[in-house]
């Protein structure tokens, strides 16, 4: 089928890469005219683990191109995707601009009938917008339907999760749109499909057929709200026991862990830490709260659920002084820049939150992160030191915090880093390390919510 995307962001560019490797033709197109020259460049504006093959190989078969001539790029295609950015406004709603354009320029330069189908995350009610929009701005010449198919991709295995979805949410109301949307996917449901992730068919890695969730329009619009707010409600709780953990003295891990085991709850992100950030839990989370509340609803839970997350860096920060008591002149090494592991992206990092706190109080910071260095250094520019591998972090540190999970900084040269350090103390804001690990280097280790390990009983003298 022909395709278009429009917005060649995290999701746009993922999701139109995928689609071209299960066999469609995608064309990709967005408003910043050097997003797509570079992409024809065969240069990707995000890191994305797999997403340069997907995209190389889709472009090498002739199923993706690029153009910054969207007219022409609607004009053409038989269904089109509307991925563009809704990025919080100042009250916490989010803001609509570029998906109206998008309808709008739909509506200028599309004839016949299109399927128009909203991806980006947005309002309940966003649907019959679109349809307002392309109704009266299209004069008649347009024939479509609208239908809101929202994307889990999660940043980093945004292929792995094309792929290996657990449900396809696919909202409309009408048949046709119904039909072309389960024949877009059919690779996916069917299994019919080589893994851009595992790059093998899709029996030999362990695809399993994904639920297909056909609904209304708003009911799927709600359905990614409900979601992401469930999940950051689940951080939020993780997090709360572990500070009850803290304050019991009891371990964190070994709770959340008989906690999770609940085949009703499940230990996915139950992982306590410095907080979830990144560019759709906290601003999915507010939109779906003043969204609430024009509906005329108070979600006061999810109001605590903020509350709760935005204490989490604060807490953090005081630990580190508890820990170094004056901070003015004292050196921090940091580990982790980025939001999560495995992408480049620092936007709402909590891990950034830190830094600029730590640097406002007087640390000199000296920090690395796997992918996120360019980012962060035109972000935090010349009030940090940034260091070429994780190791240099410990020359002369005072302490050395963990603020990003990425699995490479377990196997760093900890022996190594504990002899550049002027004082052997590790703070971990993601429980990246259990207490015990790196004691064993002559480094003392504070996680959250966790409690030294329980020494084995000394055997009794005979
Ligand atoms: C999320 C959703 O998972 C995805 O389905 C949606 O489409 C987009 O938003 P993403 O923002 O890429 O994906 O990140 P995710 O892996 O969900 O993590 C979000 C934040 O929560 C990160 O800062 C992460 O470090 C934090 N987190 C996650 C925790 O603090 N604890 C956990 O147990 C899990």
């Amino acid at each position: 089928m022909k395709l278009c995307v429009i917005g060649t962001g995290y999701v746009g560019l993922t999701t139109g890469a995928c689609l071209a490797a299960i066999g469609h033709e995608v064309v990709g197109t967005d408003s910043e005219a050097a997003k797509i020259a570079a992409l024809k460049r065969g240069q990707l504006p995000i890191f994305e683990e797999r997403l340069p093959e997907v995209v190389a190989a889709g472009v090498a078969a002739g199923r993706l191109t690029f153009t910054s001539d969207a007219r022409a790029a609607i004009a053409a295609a038989e269904t089109i995707f509307i991925c563009v950015g809704t990025p919080p406004d100042a009250d916490g709603k989010a803001n609509l601009a570029a998906v109206e354009a998008a309808a709008r320029q739909i509506a200028a330069c599309a004839q016949g009938y299109r399927l128009v189908v909203g991806k980006s995350t947005v309002p309940v009610h966003t649907g019959d917008q679109l349809k307002r929009v392309l109704a009266t701005q299209s004069h008649g010449r347009l024939e479509f339907d609208v239908a809101s198919n929202p994307e889990f991709l999660r940043e980093g295995s945004g292929v792995y999760d094309f792929f290996h979805p657990d449900r396809i949410v696919t909202g409309s109301d009408s048949e046709r749109a119904a039909k072309r949307l389960r024949a877009i996917y059919a690779p996916v449901l069917e299994g019919a499909f080589t893994c851009g992730w595992h790059r093998q068919p899709a029996a030999m890695c362990g695809w399993k057929p994904p639920a297909w969730v056909a609904t209304g329009i708003t009911s799927a619009e709600l359905i990614k709200h409900a979601s992401n707010s469930f999940l950051s409600m689940k951080i939020s709780y993780a997090n709360a026991i572990a500070d009850i953990c803290e304050l019991a003295d009891a371990d964190a891990g070994e709770v959340l862990h008989g906690l999770g085991l609940d085949r009703r709850i499940g230990s996915d992100f139950l992982r306590p830490g410095i907080g979830f950030g990144g560019f759709c839990f906290p601003k999915d989370l507010s939109a779906f709260i003043e969204m609430s509340a024009e509906l005329g609803y108070d979600f006061r839970l999810l109001r605590e659920v903020q509350r709760v997350n935005t204490r989490r860096t604060e807490q953090f920060v005081r630990k580190v002084r508890e820990a170094l008591w004056v901070l003015p002149g004292k050196t921090l090494g940091v580990l982790g820049l980025a939001f999560k592991a495995g992408t480049d992206d620092i936007r709402l990092s909590p891990a950034l939150k830190v830094v600029r706190e730590l640097v406002r109080l007087g640390a000199r910071v000296r920090a690395y992160d796997p992918q996120a260095m360019e980012r962060a250094r035109a972000e935090l520019g010349g009030s940090i030191h940034y260091c070429g591998q994780a190791e240099e972090v410990a020359d002369g540190a005072d302490a050395v915090l963990i603020l990003t999970e990425w699995p490479q900084f377990r196997r760093v040269d900890w022996a190594g880093m504990r002899a550049r350090m002027s004082h052997p103390l590790v703070l971990d804001g993601r429980n990246l390390f259990v207490p015990g690990e790196l004691e064993g280097q002559g480094l003392e280790y504070h996680g959250i919510g966790r409690r030294a390990p329980r020494r084995a009983a000394a055997p009794l003298a005979a």
